[in-house]
């Protein structure tokens, strides 16, 4: 973008780029700095410029700042100011609360670098490795964005706001990063896998109805960070899939469900994981009664996913939504304010987006003749955050005691042994076209490439 225009932004932003690289050396992808990786480059927000492949130095790549083309005719759809111009600047009495969900959404895109930094060592492939990071650039990437809309719309809060986007530091105790899930550790490719399928999710929700913002900068930008939240997705279901390929491999080769002997991954263990990501990652959507929320849609700040989409037009302080409640011993629903469910209401339609992935790993191991479904567990599962976070409940959504929680989370949860075992899976392939023992390989290449393809050159 024409960052020419302004002078003194562009310095600013000058000024700020060491910062981030020596956040990047410091903390991002250990090792293979120096290596070439064959990485896709945005140049432009159009068709043609925003895939551009070619092998890069990551330290080289190009962390262009883009936003999606400005429709000058864009009105604001909901809220207070329906109808109005949508905003080039941000609104004063708004600046506050939309610094902090730029805030809350930039401090997102390092967390997920630092979390991911020491997975190179124990790729299952070369072409896993170059999917880590081609992840870890774009969130880079994100990051600069983010950091872009303070500079140029926050003058000196917005400054300080930035740096501390670099002095936080995913799951330090002193100075954890602003979100639970973004805390967790990532210590092993299952876990990459599962966080790119449902946490990389949250984050296609949390920007897709950010790009419903009435404040424009912040609308386009993130519509054009949703084109590359797609490929982190892509990156999760696609692993996840590529394990239960080899995990239905060895089961029918060894004729049993648990495949641990022939170094692969029962399905019983991979439904653990996902146990343990789905209820982090929905955590990430908040309470499900919010104030908040409410207040975000009616200033016109944050909408519905695909609000302008919406069939019944904008949502208004009458309109009512059923949620998932809490009634005594069991768990019922209950109607309310649809202004203030909305955390609730994205958290459904998340839920409704994982579950087409989970059904396409089911029709795979159908295909297979195995009689095995792997399932979202209840949303009440495990939770740390709103109403569910008092009680304790099983994968099907029955309440139970604490104390019959603690003698049967082994059973839902992966355990130490769990996670010794996977670990013990994690021995780095570094041939063209081999893969770990515990994933198939991916169906096509990337970019037409074929599979056994150099993805990066270790030499
Ligand atoms: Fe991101
Ligand atoms: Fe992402």
């Amino acid at each position: 973008m024409g960052l020419s225009d302004d002078r003194r932004l562009q310095r600013a932003l000058e000024a700020w780029q060491p910062n981030v690289l020596n956040w990047w050396g410091d903390i991002g992808p250990y090792g293979f700095q120096q290596k070439d990786v064959y990485l896709r480059t945005a140049t432009s927000v159009d068709a043609k410029g925003w895939a551009h492949f070619d092998y890069v130095k990551m330290p080289d790549y190009r962390w262009g700042i883009f936003l999606a083309d400005r429709n000058p005719e864009r009105t604001i759809a909901y809220g207070d100011h329906k109808g109005e111009a949508a905003w080039q600047e941000v609104p004063g009495e708004y600046r506050g609360i939309l610094r902090r969900l730029i805030v809350t959404q930039g401090d997102t895109e390092p967390a997920s670098v630092e979390q991911q930094r020491l997975l190179g060592a124990t790729a299952p492939s070369l072409y896993d490795l170059r999917n880590l990071f081609q992840v870890n650039v774009e969130e880079g990437r994100h990051l600069w964005a983010m950091v872009y809309l303070l500079h140029a719309h926050f003058g000196r809060d917005g400054r300080e706001e930035a740096e501390g986007l670099l002095e936080r530091r995913s799951g330090e105790p002193d100075k954890p990063r602003i979100l639970g899930a973004f805390n967790e550790k990532t210590p092993d490719w299952l876990s990459f896998f599962m966080f790119t399928f449902f946490t990389d999710r949250d984050g296609k929700y949390q920007l897709a109805s950010l790009a419903e913002s009435g404040f424009d900068p912040l609308a386009r930008t993130c519509r054009f960070m949703l084109t590359e939240e797609a490929h982190h997705m892509f990156v999760g279901e696609t692993g996840i899939g590529r394990v239960i390929d080899r995990t239905l491999e060895l089961m029918q080769e060894h004729d049993t469900m648990y495949v641990s002997a022939w170094g692969g991954i029962s399905l019983p263990l991979l439904q653990k994981y996902m146990n343990f990501h789905f209820s982090v990652s929905v955590d990430l959507f908040g309470s499900e009664n919010s104030t908040n929320a409410a207040n975000y849609y009616t200033m016109g700040l944050k909408g519905r996913f695909d609000e302008t989409g919406q069939e019944g037009g904008s949502l208004t302080a009458d309109d009512t939504y059923t949620v998932a409640a809490l009634a005594g011993e069991t768990i019922g629903t209950s109607e309310e304010s649809a202004l203030h469910t909305l955390n609730e209401r994205l958290r459904d339609d998340y839920v409704a987006d994982c579950q087409k992935g989970v059904d396409r790993w089911n029709r795979a191991i159908r295909k297979a003749g195995v009689d095995f479904e792997l399932k979202l567990p209840h949303r009440a599962f495990h939770r740390d955050i709103g109403q569910f976070a008092t009680v304790h409940a099983t994968p099907e959504g029955k309440l139970i005691s604490a104390d019959e929680w603690r003698a049967r989370e082994h059973e839902w949860l992966p355990t130490e042994e769990d996670e010794a075992y996977v670990r013990s899976l994690m021995i780095a392939v570094r041939e063209p076209g081999k893969y770990a023992s515990w994933i198939g390989p991916p169906r096509r290449g990337i970019n037409n490439k074929p599979v056994d393809f150099e993805y990066v050159r270790l030499n």
